[in-house]
């Protein structure tokens, strides 16, 4: 076997291995898609009843409303808070110092590209670029036909295959500019559909 081939061979491996341990513990489809306020307000009511009124509780919670909705929704902040008897911003630091949470909701696929020291050497700023231009969104943000989600992680931990990115678990490797739009297209990506606006 030709040497290439079997680098090739271990980085497949890997890939498989990683998108094993990536796809432990994904978040389920929200049980609940609502945007009715008061129906939001109601759930998370019912979660914060099953908890102490104190400090501690507030990563247990906010973790039981994520995997009720899919996401924080921001009319849950307030209702927490409240119970909590702390103030909002304390929540919302907590919401934004923890990659794993999200205020608004994903995309049917959700692209994780790696900001880490390695990709960013690799080529990661430029990676963003293009997939701003394509899907015509931000990181932390949703296309308007509900598709894809984009969000940036310090390091995904595989950084000999740098640049790298993951989408629903998967981790693609050694990601040009170039091989984005067929990446996309495997979930569904049509030109100039997503990125008409950002949600
Ligand atoms: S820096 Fe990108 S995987 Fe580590």
């Amino acid at each position: 076997m030709r040497f290439g081939s079997i680098i090739f061979r271990l980085i497949e491996g890997y890939e498989f291995l990683y998108d094993e341990v990536l796809t432990q513990g994904q978040a389920d489809q929200p049980v609940v898609t609502t945007t009715d306020y008061d129906q939001i307000r109601a759930q998370v009511q019912s979660i914060l009843s099953r908890h102490e009124r104190s400090r501690s509780s507030l990563i247990p919670i906010l973790h039981q409303v994520q995997d009720l909705f899919g996401h924080v929704p921001p009319a849950a902040i307030a209702p927490i808070a409240q119970w909590l008897g702390i103030g909002q911003a304390e929540v919302h630091g907590v919401l934004s110092f923890y990659s794993h949470f999200r205020l608004s909701p994903q995309g049917r696929h959700h692209i994780t590209v790696c900001a880490g020291t390695a990709c960013h050497v690799e080529g990661t700023p430029v990676l963003l670029r293009e997939l701003r231009r394509l899907l015509g969104i931000e990181p932390g943000q949703r296309t308007t036909d509900g598709l894809f989600s984009l969000s940036q992680v310090g390091c995904l931990g595989c950084c000999a295959l740098a640049p790298a990115m993951v989408i629903d678990g998967r981790v693609y490797s050694n990601v040009s500019p170039a091989r984005l739009p067929a990446i996309l297209t495997e979930h569904g990506f049509t030109r100039g559909v997503q990125s008409d606006e950002a949600a």
